[in-house]
C-alpha cells in the first residue's frame, strides 16, 4: 500500500497581490475583494485603469489597501514599477476584465501600468470578466479569451444574472467572495489551476438532504455544502463543464461558470445526479444524503398533545452512490466521501477501507468528524483512498485545497 502526502499547506509568509481594476460599473466591486485580500493578511497593490478611476476614485483604493495608486508608467519612474510590480507579484488579479482589457491582455498591449505588468508578470494571472452579454459573445471577445486560456490565463466565466441596468444575461462579475477564495486557493498552491480539465463533464452533489416531518420540520444533518461548492469551484477553473447538484447549504454564492440544480430531499437529489450523470466523466458525491425519511409526511403540523409522541416511522433512501456504480458508464469515475468517527471496533482509516469496498467507487475522500472538524467550518484535511490501494494524506488547509488534491487525483487516475 502506497502512503504519500499531498501538495504543501497555505505559507504563513504576506503575499504580494496586484489587484488590477478596469473601466467598468463592477470595479466597486473590486473594493470587496481588496477588504478580503487584506483582511487575510496580504499586500496589496491596486492598479486600476485611467477610466476605471472613473467608477472608484483613487483615496478609496489607497485607504483599503495603505498603497499608492498609480495609473501610468511615468509615477515613481526610478523605482521603474511598470517593470517591478509584475516581476515580484505572487498573483495578478483583474476585476473586473473589461472586453478591452481581454483585448489589450491578448495582444500584448502595454500603454499603461496595468498592461505593463500583466506583460512582466511570470505568477499565475487570473481575469473575472464583467461586461454586457453582446461584448462577451462577440467572437472577437471569445477568441481573445481562448488566446489567453492557451497561454495560461485563468479566465473565469461570468456569472448569469441582472446586469449594469434593468437588463440580464451572462456577463456579471462572479461573487468576490469567490474570487477571494480563489485567489486564496492559488496563493497556497500556485500550481492547483492547470487547464487540464478541458472538455471533460463532471457532476459534483453537495450539502445535506432534508427528509420532511410535516409541513415545518425535516429530518436533516450539518452539512453545508462547502466543500462540494469547493470541488465544483475548481473544476471550473480547470475548465470543464460542471453541473453541481445542490442540497440544503448554507448561504454560498455560485461557483463561477457552474450549472447549478437546487433539490430537496434524497430522491429529488438521486433523480438530478442519474440525469446529469448519462454523459457525465466523473461523479463525486460530496453530498450528505439521509440514509433513511419518514415514511408518511403530515399535512399539517404535527401538535403536541399529553398523549406519549407517536414515533416516527422511517423507509430507507436509495443508496445514489452504489447505483451509480452498479450503472456505471464506460469510462466514468465515481468518487465517494465519507465523514466518519472511529469507534470501540475500528479507527477512522478502517472504516473508511470497509466502506470504499462496499461502496465499489473508484475514490474515496475520508474526513474525520469531530469537535470543529469537517462540518460548516472553512478548512479541511483527510485522506484519499483509492480502489487500487493508494492512500494519500490531505493536510489541514482551505477546502479549496482538499478540492485541488480530490481532482490532481482523480485526473491520475483517468491516466493510468
Ligand atoms: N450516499 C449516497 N446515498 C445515500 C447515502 C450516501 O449516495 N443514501 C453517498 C454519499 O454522498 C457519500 C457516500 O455515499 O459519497 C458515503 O456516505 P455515508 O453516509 O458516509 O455512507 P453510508 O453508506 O450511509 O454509510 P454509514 O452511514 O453507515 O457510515
Amino acid at each position: 500500500m502506497n502512503s504519500a502526502p499531498a501538495g504543501p499547506v497555505e505559507p504563513a509568509r504576506t503575499r504580494r497581490v496586484v489587484l488590477g481594476v478596469g473601466a467598468g460599473i463592477a470595479a466597486y466591486k473590486a473594493c470587496e475583494v481588496l477588504r478580503g485580500l487584506t483582511e487575510a493578511g496580504h499586500e496589496v497593490r491596486v492598479v486600476p485603469t485611467e477610466a476605471a478611476l472613473r467608477f472608484v476614485g483613487a483615496a478609496t483604493f489607497e485607504a483599503l489597501s495603505g498603497q499608492p495608486v498609480h495609473t501610468g508608467v511615468f509615477s515613481d519612474v526610478p523605482e521603474v514599477p511598470h517593470v517591478r510590480l509584475g516581476q515580484e507579484a505572487d498573483l495578478v488579479l483583474v476585476v473586473p476584465a473589461t472586453a478591452d482589457l481581454l483585448a489589450k491582455a491578448a495582444h500584448g498591449t502595454a500603454d499603461d501600468l496595468l498592461t505593463s505588468t500583466l506583460l512582466t508578470a511570470r505568477c499565475p494571472v487570473l481575469m473575472f470578466p464583467a461586461m454586457h452579454t453582446e461584448m462577451w459573445e462577440h467572437p472577437a471577445t471569445q477568441a481573445n479569451v481562448a488566446l489567453l486560456r492557451q497561454r495560461g490565463t485563468v479566465v473565469t466565466e461570468p456569472d448569469s444574472g441582472r446586469l449594469t441596468g434593468a437588463d440580464s444575461g451572462k456577463g456579471r462579475l462572479a461573487d468576490p467572495a469567490e474570487i477571494v477564495d480563489l485567489a486564496r486557493l492559488l496563493l497556497a498552491r500556485p500550481d492547483a489551476l492547470p487547464w487540464d480539465m478541458t472538455g471533460m463533464r463532471v457532476v459534483v452533489s453537495a450539502g445535506g438532504t432534508r427528509e420532511p416531518i410535516d409541513p415545518v420540520r425535516w429530518l436533516g444533518n450539518r452539512s453545508s455544502g462547502k466543500q462540494g461548492y469547493a470541488l465544483a469551484r475548481v473544476a471550473a477553473q480547470r475548465g470543464a463543464d460542471v453541473t453541481l447538484v445542490a442540497a440544503h447549504t448554507a448561504p454560498l454564492p455560485r461557483p463561477a461558470g457552474v450549472r447549478v440544480e437546487h433539490v430537496g430531499t434524497a430522491e429529488q437529489l438521486r433523480d438530478a445526479i442519474h440525469l446529469a450523470a448519462v454523459d457525465a466523466d466523473v461523479v463525486v458525491m460530496a453530498a450528505a444524503v439521509a440514509d433513511f425519511r419518514p415514511t408518511r409526511l403530515a399535512g399539517h403540523k404535527i401538535k403536541k398533545t399529553d398523549l406519549e409522541p407517536e414515533p416516527i416511522a422511517l423507509a430507507r433512501n436509495p443508496d445514489v452512490l452504489a447505483e451509480l456504480v452498479s450503472a456505471r458508464k464506460s469510462g466514468q469515475t465515481l468518487v465517494g466521501f465519507a465523514a466518519e468517527t472511529g469507534d470501540s471496533g475500528a479507527d477512522v482509516l478502517e472504516h473508511a477501507r470497509a466502506k470504499l469496498k462496499r461502496k465499489g467507487c473508484d475514490l474515496l475522500v475520508v474526513n474525520a468528524v469531530g469537535e470543529g472538524k469537517a462540518f460548516e467550518v472553512e478548512d479541511n484535511d483527510g485522506w484519499l483512498l483509492s480502489a487500487d490501494g493508494v492512500e494519500t494524506q490531505i493536510p489541514f488547509g482551505a477546502k479549496s485545497q482538499l478540492a485541488v488534491a480530490v481532482w490532481d487525483a482523480v485526473m491520475s487516475l483517468r491516466r493510468r
